[in-house]
C-alpha cells in the first residue's frame, strides 16, 4: 500500500476538504439550486402562512422579498410592532438566524408568534431561499 493512500490520511484529506471534488460540489451551482429549492419548501412549511414574498399577495406579516440587508420594520405601509420598528437593526444573515431561533427572545415585544428553528442546517436552507428572493437593487420580484 502506498503511504499516501492510508485510510487515516484519506480521512484527514476528506476532513480538510482537500480531495478534488469535495469543495467543488459544495460550491457548485447545482448544490446552490438544491439549497434554494429545499429552502423554498421549508419556507412554505414554516413561514409562508404568514409571509408572502411580495406585495401582490396577501400577507399577515410583512412580505419578505429583499429582506436581507433591509432595515427592520421598513416594509412600506406595514403596521409593525413598536419593538420591531424601533429596534434599529438591519436584517443580516446572523440577525435572521437569531430571529428564526427565538424571535421573541431576540426582540421582546415583537408581534410575530414565537418560532424556534434552532437547527443551523434548516436556518441555512431558509437563508439561501431568502437570499434568492433578495434582488439587492431593491426592485420587486414577482413569485
Ligand atoms: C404566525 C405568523 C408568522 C409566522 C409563522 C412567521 N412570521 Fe415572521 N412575522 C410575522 C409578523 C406578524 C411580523 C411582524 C412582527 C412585528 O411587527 O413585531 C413578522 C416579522 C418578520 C420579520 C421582520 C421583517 C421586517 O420587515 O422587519 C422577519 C425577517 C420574519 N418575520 C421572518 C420570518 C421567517 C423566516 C419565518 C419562518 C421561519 C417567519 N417569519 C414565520 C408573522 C409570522
Amino acid at each position: 500500500m502506498k503511504p499516501n493512500s492510508s485510510p487515516r490520511l484519506l480521512a484527514a484529506a476528506l476532513l480538510m476538504g482537500t480531495l478534488p471534488g469535495t469543495a467543488a460540489i459544495a460550491e457548485s451551482p447545482v448544490f446552490e439550486q438544491v439549497k434554494v429549492e429545499a429552502g423554498a419548501k421549508l419556507f412554505d412549511a414554516e413561514c409562508r402562512r404568514c409571509h408572502a414574498t411580495d406585495a401582490k399577495h396577501e400577507s399577515y406579516g410583512p412580505p419578505l422579498e429583499n429582506v436581507i440587508g433591509r432595515a427592520a420594520g421598513s416594509y412600506p405601509d406595514y403596521d409593525y410592532s413598536i419593538a420591531l420598528e424601533a429596534s434599529g437593526i438591519v436584517w443580516t444573515k446572523a440577525a435572521l438566524r437569531a430571529w428564526m431561533e427565538d424571535n421573541s427572545g431576540f426582540m421582546p415585544g415583537t408581534k410575530m408568534r414565537h418560532v424556534g428553528i434552532a437547527d443551523p442546517t434548516v436556518q441555512d436552507f431558509i437563508l439561501t431561499y431568502l437570499d434568492a428572493i433578495t434582488t439587492r437593487d431593491g426592485s420587486e420580484i414577482s413569485k
